[in-house]
């Protein structure tokens, strides 16, 4: 039947996802699959009922976080990736910690920020460097370093023009890795080395520079690459992920591994991480959008 490939969406990471989307579709199309762009900023999503399963490359919130999906459901029509509840929890990066910490996974302690915080008393708890983040958003958007008491302000307020809910995380000092999970399986780790000047892996470092560095090989030994891809593998069990998508994490220098947060449906555009794993394990980008369009056929 015919495959609505969902992508573009309201998000801030819009411009994102009509990557990703555009990659996806024309992948399929080349396979010969009857498939159709849906933006549902364009669209009534009530249109939808035309196509008779779904393939969801929304970034961000109202696409990946369990809206479009419950949709689907209601409508009994399949779709890729995460159902509800796992959707709606990995777009909460607060919430997906708590879980994580209730299941004994290692994930950097954090506190939520709002304007009657008391700044000097989150750095006195979680000390400094801190990572202030928006809690729904994605790609690296809002976000912000800081190494001082007095950065911490311009930080939230940055933070808070994207989110209601903002959180601040101990900022881990080491190397940073992605683990991409596809049909159960944990694909090779890929170490990201963003450049230099770089404060960490943002947004321009994740799309717009082409000197980031990917390794993989991720140079982890093998005992510990199996280790954090068994890591990752229960943490997208532990929120109920299913069939794909991508776990961030770090590994301090005494060579701990510490979980960053889910990403339910990551990144398919030609700088990803996804394409980029699936390739070390020999599936070209169209066998990759063919596998993860398989899970709407079980
Ligand atoms: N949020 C972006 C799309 C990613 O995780 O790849
Ligand atoms: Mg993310």
């Amino acid at each position: 039947g015919k495959v609505a490939v969902l992508f573009g969406g309201n998000s801030a990471e819009r411009e994102v996802s009509l990557n990703s989307g555009q990659a996806v579709l024309q992948a399929l199309l080349e396979q010969g699959i009857d498939a159709e762009a849906f933006d549902p900023a364009v669209r009534s999503i009530t249109e939808i009922t035309a196509y008779d399963r779904a393939f969801i490359v929304l970034h961000g919130r109202g696409g990946e976080d369990g809206q479009i999906q419950g949709l689907l459901e209601w409508l009994n029509l399949p779709y890729t990736g995460s159902g509800v509840l796992a959707s709606a929890l990995g777009m909460d990066k607060a919430k997906t910690k708590q879980l994580w910490q209730g299941c004994g996974m290692p994930t950097a302690p954090y506190r939520l920020l709002d304007q009657n915080t008391d700044f000097a008393q989150v750095v006195h708890e979680l000390g400094l460097p801190l990572i202030i983040k928006p809690v729904h958003e994605g790609s690296s958007i809002g976000m912000s370093k800081v190494e001082t008491l007095e950065q911490l302000q311009p930080a939230y307020e940055q933070a808070a023009v994207h989110d209601a809910v903002v959180m601040a995380e101990r900022w881990i000092t080491g190397r940073e890795f992605t683990v991409v999970i596809l049909n159960g399986q944990a694909l090779p780790v890929i170490r990201l080395q963003p450049p230099s000047d770089a404060a960490f892996y943002d947004y321009e470092a994740k799309y717009q520079r082409n000197d980031t560095q990917y390794g993989i090989p991720c140079g982890l030994s093998n005992e510990a690459e199996q280790q954090l891809q068994a890591l990752a593998l229960r943490a997208f069990n532990a929120v109920g992920a299913t069939g794909w998508g991508r776990i961030d994490a770090m590994q301090d220098e005494q060579g701990n591994f510490w979980l960053l947060e889910v990403n339910t449906v990551p990144g398919m555009t030609d700088h990803s991480l996804v394409p980029m794993a699936a390739k070390a394990v020999g599936h070209s980008f169209a066998e990759l959008c063919q596998l993860i369009l398989q899970q709407t056929l079980s």
